[in-house]
């Protein structure tokens, strides 16, 4: 198959580019498009063959069920039966933006977007193609992340090209994603909101709006099967074996760091290193003495936002580097760092060295 790949200004997308991907979604084809979070690849919502079309490309497992996108919040009747009072006041408050609600789903949704479940998730996005491309398609527009199953999701166009070049019918580039991370999922069927996946949406910007809301326990205690279905596969996670090394000392990490890398240097590995500026720049000399093979740089612990847009295309970096053993800093939790630490801990397999 031919990929058709066309760039388009972020802010002021090029209609004709946009008719031609809607046109492909409304004939039953696949389009990778650029969403405030991180690319999506979209096909119509009630198409059931286009629909196979995303597992198929992604190697996505059925079992796990799709997010449908709308272009206006008045589009929700279309594939949610009820909307409670919390879901609407979170609408409110978040939408368009990186929020996706699960809801009852309306009974004309396909069983491929809920995976069989009698749920649905759906999310308004907020960046200017994809809202553009959902409202000239005139359907709700299923989309995953745009990467193949299992790799970290693709935080620019050239991350879906290598993905996905062959495999689907086109890709919109708008440059790269603001966010980085995927969208805050949570359950809005239940009487207490609950996060089946965090993301720039945190618990406490949530709570100040709709009240006490709680983390899926499955996110945390692998005894319990999380509620969202994704959320079970090892996830986002880079071709070499990543570690995660956490400690409240800066000193501590830094000599621990230094310990894992000479040992596995030792052992002939290929060894990156994902970590903060202050921890980068407390390791003197790190690619002289040490013989790093890679440092991805998070950028300062005191920007997150920047931190969570760079993550992923560090791990793909690590790839692109044929990288053995990647030691990565452990993040604070605190605001967007509980979506960050989530995505790190899934990508190194849970695998956390105490420093
Ligand atoms: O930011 C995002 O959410 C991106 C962009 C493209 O919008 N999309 C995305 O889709 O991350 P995907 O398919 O990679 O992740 C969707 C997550 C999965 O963990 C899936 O299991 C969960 O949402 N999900 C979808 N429908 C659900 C449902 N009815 N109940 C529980 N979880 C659901
Ligand atoms: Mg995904």
């Amino acid at each position: 198959m031919i990929t058709k790949y066309q760039r388009v200004n972020a802010l002021y997308p090029n209609i004709m580019v946009l008719k031609c991907a809607a046109e492909i979604i409304q004939e039953g084809g696949v389009v990778a498009f650029p969403t405030e979070t991180v690319y999506g690849l979209g096909a119509d919502g009630f198409n059931e063959d286009a629909l196979e079309k995303i597992f198929i490309a992604k190697g996505r497992p059925m079992d796990n069920p799709l997010i449908l996108h709308i272009a206006s919040s008045r589009e929700i009747v279309d594939v949610a039966s009820y909307i409670s009072a919390r879901a609407k006041k979170a609408i409110t408050a978040f939408w368009p933006g990186p929020l996706t609600l699960v809801l009852p789903k309306n009974p004309q949704v396909p069983d491929q977007v809920s995976a069989g479940l009698s749920t649905v998730a759906v999310r308004m996005p907020a960046h200017p193609i994809a809202l553009k491309l959902i409202k000239l398609a005139r359907v709700p527009v299923a989309a995953p992340s745009a990467n193949l199953s299992g790799r970290p999701s693709p935080t620019t166009g050239f991350h879906v090209l290598k993905d996905l070049k062959g495999k689907i019918d086109m890709i919109v580039d708008g440059g790269p994603c603001r966010w980085g991370i995927e969208s805050t999922v949570v359950d809005f069927t239940d009487e207490i909101p609950t996060i089946l996946r965090p993301g720039a949406v945190t618990r406490e910007m949530l709570e100040s709006v709709v009240g006490q809301v709680i983390y899926d326990p499955g996110l945390k205690n692998k005894q319990v099967v999380p509620k969202s279905p994704g959320v079970k596969y090892l996830h986002y996670a880079p071709r070499g074996d990543m570690y995660l090394i956490q400690g409240d000392n800066s000193q501590l990490i830094v000599a621990k760091l230094k310990e894992l890398i000479q040992s596995y240097k030792g052992n002939g590995k290929r060894v990156a290193l994902i970590a903060t500026n202050e921890i980068i720049g407390m390791i003197d000399d790190l690619k002289l003495d040490f013989n790093l093979d890679y440092i991805g740089n998070l950028g300062s612990k005191y920007e997150q936002e920047l931190i969570a847009s760079r993550v992923y295309h560090l791990l793909r970096n690590c790839d692109r580097f044929n990288i053995d053993i990647i030691l990565t800093e452990g993040l604070s939790e605190e605001g967007l760092g509980a979506a960050i630490m989530n995505r790190l801990l899934k990508a190194s397999g849970n695998k956390v060295i105490k420093a």
